[in-house]
């Protein structure tokens, strides 16, 4: 007892094998990042053109990266994309993707029951030490976690888009979620080169709990005739130092996520009502199919590769 760091006798779940469910720009993203750093792992989704789609993200962000990492040797880049692509798995079967998981990571549809019924399954196929992971952002990790037996080793991981790029990881543990479990989501994100922060399982954890409002008053800004979306923009990137102004950022983020996002905290009730009332402007945007960057319109228009014109 003198050397116990730890009540429990068992210790943290050494990750060698990540399963991440979910092959869209957020899934592909942690899938990248934890084969570039040696992790095993295997990519899921419900058909192979999903499938497909992801890998085809990871090798487009994978050349930027390899690029950075060996200039002018096209060589090495080459040698990095085909080392990091060799330990990528794809799979359509969910069964069978799950047995040889450490720990399994969700990022599909942003949806309760969908993600209820995922764990509910794997709870009863993935092995007993395999720690779960949601990539949710808006949706409590103790509701989706009450879906399985396993309650102390389900917690979140919180990542941010683009993933590759971006540094921080929320690490969301619930009343449940053991020390052991917490210390080993803590280690992989380390062992992913990325920052994790601690986070309590509140609407929005930290960083969407202060963006989503902040991007909510800036559509009333708007509303109200007091600025265009080109002058909030051009004032926060300069004035605030933001890489992007709230307007951009929306429109990367997908207008009808917002809004996804924003009419599930006020029908959940936790936050201030004010904080999250509905913007006419938001929803005429996504009632007309105006998505942002995915759909070629929102605030800004896209042409082609994705850049504004
Ligand atoms: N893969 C790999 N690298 C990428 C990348 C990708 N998909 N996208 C961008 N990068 C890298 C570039 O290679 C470049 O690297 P370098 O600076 O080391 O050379 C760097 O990112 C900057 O890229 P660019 O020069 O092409 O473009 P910008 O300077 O305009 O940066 C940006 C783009 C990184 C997206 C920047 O604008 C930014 O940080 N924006 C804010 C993003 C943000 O706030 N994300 C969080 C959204 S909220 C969220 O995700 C939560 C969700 O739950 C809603």
């Amino acid at each position: 007892a003198l050397f116990s760091t730890s009540s429990s006798a068992m210790a943290p779940t050494n990750i060698k094998n990540i399963t991440v469910f979910g092959s869209g720009l957020m899934g592909a993203g942690i899938v990248q990042v934890a084969a570039q750093n040696a992790f095993n792992v295997t990519m899921v989704d419900l058909n192979p053109a999903a499938l497909q789609k992801g890998q085809d993200i990871i090798t487009s962000s994978l050349k930027r990266v390899a690029k950075k990492q060996f200039p002018e040797d096209a060589e090495k880049q080459k040698e990095f994309i085909d080392q990091t692509m060799s330990r990528v798995k794809t799979s359509t079967d969910s069964e069978a993707a799950s047995k040889d998981a450490d720990l399994i990571i969700e990022a599909i549809v942003e949806n309760l029951k969908t993600k209820q019924q995922l764990f509910a399954m794997l709870d009863k196929v993935a092995p007993e030490h395999t720690l779960f992971c949601s990539n949710t952002s808006s949706l409590p990790i103790a509701d989706i976690a009450k879906a399985t037996k396993r309650t102390d080793r389900f917690g979140g991981l919180h990542f941010f888009n683009p993933v590759p790029q971006m540094k921080l990881v929320e690490v969301i543990r619930t009343d449940a979620t053991s020390q052991d479990s917490f210390d080993s989501l803590m280690d992989v994100c380390n062992r992913m080169k990325k920052t994790p922060v601690s986070c309590k399982d509140t609407p929005g954890f930290i960083v969407n709990r202060l963006l989503v409002p902040y991007m909510m008053e800036s559509l009333r800004i708007v509303e109200r005739g007091e600025a265009t979306p080109q002058d909030v923009d051009v004032a926060m990137k300069l004035g605030a130092g933001f890489p992007m102004g709230p307007f951009e950022l929306a429109d990367f983020v997908g207008l009808d996520t917002m809004q996804y996002i924003v009419d599930g905290w006020r029908k959940e009730g936790k936050i201030d009502a004010n904080l999250v009332a509905p913007v006419k402007l938001l929803d005429d945007l996504v009632a007309q199919g105006n998505f942002g960057r995915k759909s070629g319109q929102g605030f800004y228009s896209y042409s082609g590769v994705g850049g504004k014109k």
